[in-house]
């Protein structure tokens, strides 16, 4: 009998007891309230406005079928090995290209690529964060940067966000008693309000946080996709010494290629790529590679003008459809941008429990508490309108509008 058929399985009674060895963060780790959404949405009848997804009919496959077999034909060596954990150096340059255009002043060593701005998030949480620590974000907030934060274990402060954005004069109060390690701001249609930061009030937060020493997060995956009105100057424009700002190619071109990219001082930057190359040596060469090549051919400003109509045509469609079916007593907010719209109920009404009776009428929101550090919130809706066609938004919010009547008797 020669070694390879002696192998099979050992026969023990022990086996591991896997809970007991996980780690104490891992405990504390917990599902996304809107994965769980997701599930729902999934069934064809139902209009889900709960999910944060692009319009899919928007993606533009055949640009990408011709960047791949480009890419592959002239540099395809390149394309299918390993590279450096910075990220691929000519779409660092066009990044740079394309961010000094945006008043973001900077250069290729002031860039690193990551797998999503998701991905940046946890490695400025790695970064910064040590168990305790305080950080401030707004309440609400964007909910996969809660997720990503909590897993270093701060105490999370949150800031009431108004019209405005965050309110600057809470936040002051907050810093004349705590010492947080950074400020996460959404600069730009706020994921879960649609809101936008002001010139004034981006100012004043600049001042207020340089007066006590605070860096700020600037997380802005949604600045390009502006329907209405004018661009306001990033915060990183303000004060680039003070600030990390983070976008990503998930909402101006597709989230499947996990792209996205972190702007700050270099001393910082070179932190982060530490904590990347721990954690995944370098974000992929090839995706890299090929969104390098779509840059190139100038497809990026076209497709987000394409965007921004499509975008600006659907959150027409949901407000006048909100103006028409909501009960009195609901208020909403009006982006000029984004993929999101929020929507406040009377305080008696829990969305939480509101949910259930919308998706028996075949329509999905997310509960707004879930964006709150603190699950408050209750009366507040996420709805999204870039995903859902427009005969079905407007059908989708009439839905919605009848289970609000009924909730609220
Ligand atoms: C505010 C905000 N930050 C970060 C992300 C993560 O984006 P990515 O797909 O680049 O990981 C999202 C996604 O919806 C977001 O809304």
């Amino acid at each position: 009998m020669d070694s390879e058929d002696d192998f099979g399985p050992v026969m023990t009674d022990v086996t591991t007891e896997w809970d007991s060895k996980l780690s104490e963060r891992s405990l504390t780790m917990k599902p996304s309230f809107i994965r769980e959404i997701l599930k729902f949405t999934q069934m064809p009848d139902v209009i889900s406005f709960a999910g944060g997804l692009p319009a899919p009919e928007l993606f533009p496959i055949r640009e990408f079928e011709e960047a791949c077999a480009h890419v592959l034909r002239n540099d395809g060596q390149t394309a299918l090995q390993y590279s450096p954990t910075e990220g691929f150096l000519p779409l660092k340059e066009a990044l740079a290209e394309k961010m000094n255009k945006y008043e973001i002043a900077c250069e290729p060593n002031n860039i690193l690529l990551t797998n999503g701005s998701q991905q940046a998030l946890d490695l400025l949480g790695r970064v910064f964060i040590d168990p305790g620590d305080v950080i401030v974000t707004g309440a609400p907030t964007y909910i996969g940067a809660l997720q990503a934060f909590k897993v270093y274990r701060p105490r999370i402060i949150g800031v009431p966000v108004d019209d405005e954005g965050m309110q600057v004069d809470v936040l002051e109060g907050i810093l004349k008693q705590e010492t947080p390690k950074f400020i996460y701001v959404l600069p730009n249609f706020h994921n879960p309000m649609g809101v936008t930061i002001t010139l004034e009030r981006r100012i004043k937060l600049i001042k207020l946080a340089a007066k006590y020493g605070i860096p700020i997060i600037e997380d802005d995956p949604y600045g390009e996709l502006r329907f209405e009105g004018e661009d306001i100057a990033p915060i990183y424009a303000l004060h680039k010494q003070n600030v990390i700002y983070l976008s990503t190619f998930s909402k101006i071109l597709a989230p499947g290629i996990r792209l996205g990219w972190v702007v700050g001082p270099e001393g910082v930057i070179r932190k982060i790529v530490l904590a990347k190359q721990a954690n995944d040596l370098h974000t992929g060469t090839f995706v890299q590679m090929i969104t390098h090549d779509i840059m190139k051919r100038g497809i990026l400003r076209a497709h987000s003008k394409e965007l921004k109509k499509v975008y600006g045509e659907r959150r027409h469609i949901m407000t006048c459809s909100m103006d028409e079916f909501f009960p009195e007593g609901v208020k909403w907010t009006k982006p000029a941008g984004g993929l999101f719209m929020w929507a406040i109920t009377p305080e008696h009404i829990s969305t939480m429990k509101l949910i259930d009776r919308a998706v028996e009428k075949k329509v999905a929101f997310v509960p707004g508490s879930v964006f709150y550090p603190d699950d408050t919130g209750d009366n507040t809706m996420r709805l999204n309108f870039s995903n859902a066609q427009p005969d079905m938004i407007r059908e989708g919010i009439k839905r919605l509008g009848s289970a609000l009547a009924e909730a609220m008797g």
